[in-house]
Parts: structure tokens; sequence; C-alpha cells
């Protein structure tokens, strides 16, 4: 049987290293391996939900496809009405589900790398087609760029991560309002918001409650990151009123499982403890970017997220990935794509793993070499 030719010309599948095999290949527990690849919460869930996942009575029944109690908690947290509201599993479900409804193939959409991967990844599977306008070197955007696509492409959406991933800066208020004026649909992605703003876990920066006023914008939001509940996978998204109909008819019925949004309402009713760790994170960025400015050969750029990305000089990046590993039980993410040579990004973890992550770089220097 032919398979469709987009299909077979994916990249092949990479499988990623389960912490288990990790664990065993690294010859360390678990609990040794210092994980700071991934931008996962490090304090875990609230244990309100632990607690809720401890008692969960109804895992025999198929779950609410509405997703009705989290979605009306939801609309209190983000100031935004349940009718644009809907649930996923994970953000990640919700980015394809957008490909599928919004997008025919052979449509054109514009990314802005470097950024998540997961929209290129999305637009290959669905078969459509791509224009990059990539970032800055400071990785702002480059909006004379999008608004010459627009013209010449007429794209019919973008995607942009604030902050972004991997760099960790925000979009400013007068680009999202230059591109809220093209016509495109901006799917704007604020996975790590709570982390710009955490006294209002994110409030003051998002964008999220605007979404009802436009009819061009979808905010993404993600559990994984602020509430540690990234194995779980439930995230949701804002959505414009016309389009909720559709996606109400498109999405598979029951995409947020019962554990998933019994530990995300639980995590929402234990406010102070999602704004005592995110601030704990916040803190902690801060104290692993003043420790990163001082390693002569790393070069931190600013981030308002929880990780921070650094170019590499005068050390080989792959190597001090390879390094950080095996010989000290640390995870950090290298890349090796066009705009992000020699760079890792470090994902901000509790203090002490900041403490051996700032032991084992300080045994590195540009001259040992
Ligand atoms: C920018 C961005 N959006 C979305 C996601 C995925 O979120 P979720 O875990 O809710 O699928 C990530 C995960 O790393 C991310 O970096």
């Amino acid at each position: 049987m032919q398979l469709p030719a987009h299909i077979t010309n994916l990249p092949p599948y990479i499988p990623i290293e389960p912490f288990e095999v990790l664990s065993a290949r690294l010859e360390r527990e678990p609990d040794e391996i210092c994980k700071l690849d991934a931008n996962e919460n490090p304090y875990g869930m609230s244990p309100r939900a632990r607690a809720a996942l401890a008692n969960l009575t109804y895992g025999h029944i198929y779950p609410d496809p509405e997703s009705r109690a989290l979605r009306t908690a939801l609309a209190e947290f983000t100031g935004t009405p349940a009718d644009n509201l809907l649930a996923g599993a994970g953000a990640d479900e919700l980015i394809d589900l957008i490909f599928r409804v919004a997008l025919s193939p052979g449509d054109i959409i514009l990314n802005c790398p470097p950024t998540f991967g997961m929209y290129s990844f999305d637009a290959a599977l669905n078969n459509v087609k791509v224009i990059d306008i990539p970032r800055k070197k400071d990785f702002s955007l480059d909006l004379d760029g999008i608004i010459n696509a627009v013209e010449k492409y007429s794209p019919k959406l973008i995607f942009i991560s604030s902050p972004n991933n991997p760099d960790g800066s925000l979009l400013p208020q007068p680009d999202l309002q230059k591109l809220l004026a093209l016509s495109l649909l901006i799917v704007l992605d604020e996975a790590y918001i709570e982390f710009a703003a955490p006294e209002s876990l994110g409030k003051t920066h998002s964008q999220i409650s605007d979404v009802p006023n436009r009819d061009n914008l979808i905010v993404l939001r993600t559990f994984s990151k602020l509430a540690g509940l990234a194995g779980l996978r439930v995230g949701y998204g804002a959505f414009p009123s016309w389009l909720m109909p559709t996606l109400w008819k498109s999405k598979q019925p029951y995409n947020v499982n019962v554990a998933a949004s019994t530990a995300a309402l639980a995590s929402l009713e234990d406010r102070p403890y999602l704004r005592k760790t995110v601030a704990t994170l916040v803190a902690e960025r801060e104290r692993l970017m003043a420790a990163l400015q001082e390693i002569t050969y790393l070069h931190p750029y600013p981030s308002s997220a929880n990780f921070i990305l650094c170019r590499v000089t005068g050390l080989d990046a792959a190597q001090l990935k390879a390094d950080l590993a095996q010989k000290h039980g640390i995870l950090i993410r290298y890349f090796d794509k066009s705009g992000l040579k020699d760079h890792i990004r470090i994902s901000v973890g509790k203090p002490e793993q900041t403490d051996l992550l700032l032991k084992a770089l300080s045994s590195y220097s540009v001259s040992n070499q």
C-alpha cells in the first residue's frame, strides 16, 4: 500500500528515552539524575492534586467530553468565558487540532524559528507548507519580514510562542498589536507565561482574556509547566467564538482523561501552591542567571520562562552536553540547528540541582580544552 508522500517524507522517528531507560544507561538511580532538559516543573504537582488522584472514584467512567468542571474553573482562573475555552491532552494536542480544523493540505503558515518544534512537526504531518521568518539575533520577531510574507504568500496562520522556547523572550505588546492587524490567525502559545509574572500567575502578561474580543487570536496554555502535570497531559486554549462549534465537532470526544482533569482542577484549587512554586522557580532562575553570567564560556540570554538559553564559546557544546550527562548525571538540551548552533538550554531546577550544575560547569574552562 502506498502511504501519502508527506507522511513517508517525515523525518525518522527518534525515540525519547524514558526516565528508567535513561537511568539504566547512565548507571544512576532516577533520583540521582538532574533532569534540566525538558522545562518540566521539578516541584511536581500540588499535594491536593496528588490526594485527588489517590481518591479518584470515576476512573471506570468515560470523561466529560466538554471538560465542563475544568473549563468553569479555567474561566475564573483566566478571566475568559468558558464558552471560548477548550481543554486538550496538553497544548500539543490543541496545536494539532488547529492544523486539522483551520488548514487544508497545501495551505501556508508562517513560523518564526528558532521556536518550539511542534509547529513545524504538525505542519509536516498535516501537509501544510511552512514559510520560515527567522527571528533576529536577539530572538525578537522580524516584523517587516512577517508583514512582507503575509503580502507575498497569503498565509492562513502564524505561530508565536511567548515566552519563546528556547530563548525565553516575551512578545512585546506593540508587536502583538501589529500582528493582530494582519489578516491571518495568530496562535499565541503561552505555555510559560506564568513565569513572566509569578505574582499574578501570568495574568499581567497573558493575552488570553482578550481572545473573545478578537476574531483572529488563539491563546494556548498548559498545566505541564505551571502545575507540574507534564506526565498527565493537560492543556487548554482560548479560541474565537466563530471557531468553537468547529472545534467541538472535530476534537476526539474523550481527549482529556479523568486523571488529568481531576489533577488540573485540584491544582487550580491550590493557588497558593502554584504561586509559591512559580515564585521559587523564578527566584532560582535569577540566581542561575547571575551564576551563568560569571562562567566565561557561557553567554546566557535574558529569560521570562523556566529555562535559560546560553551560547557556548570556546568549548564544544555537544561535548559539554554529553559530558554533563555521562560524568555528572545532569541532562541539558543541546541545539544543533540553524540559528542555534553552539547553544544549550538549561531548565530551572531546585536550588540543589542548580548547585550540582554550577559545580559541574566550574570544572570546565576554555583554556584546558
Ligand atoms: C512553547 C511550548 N508550547 C507547548 C508545549 C507543550 O505543552 P504540553 O505539555 O501542554 O503539550 C511546550 C512544551 O515544551 C512548549 O515549549
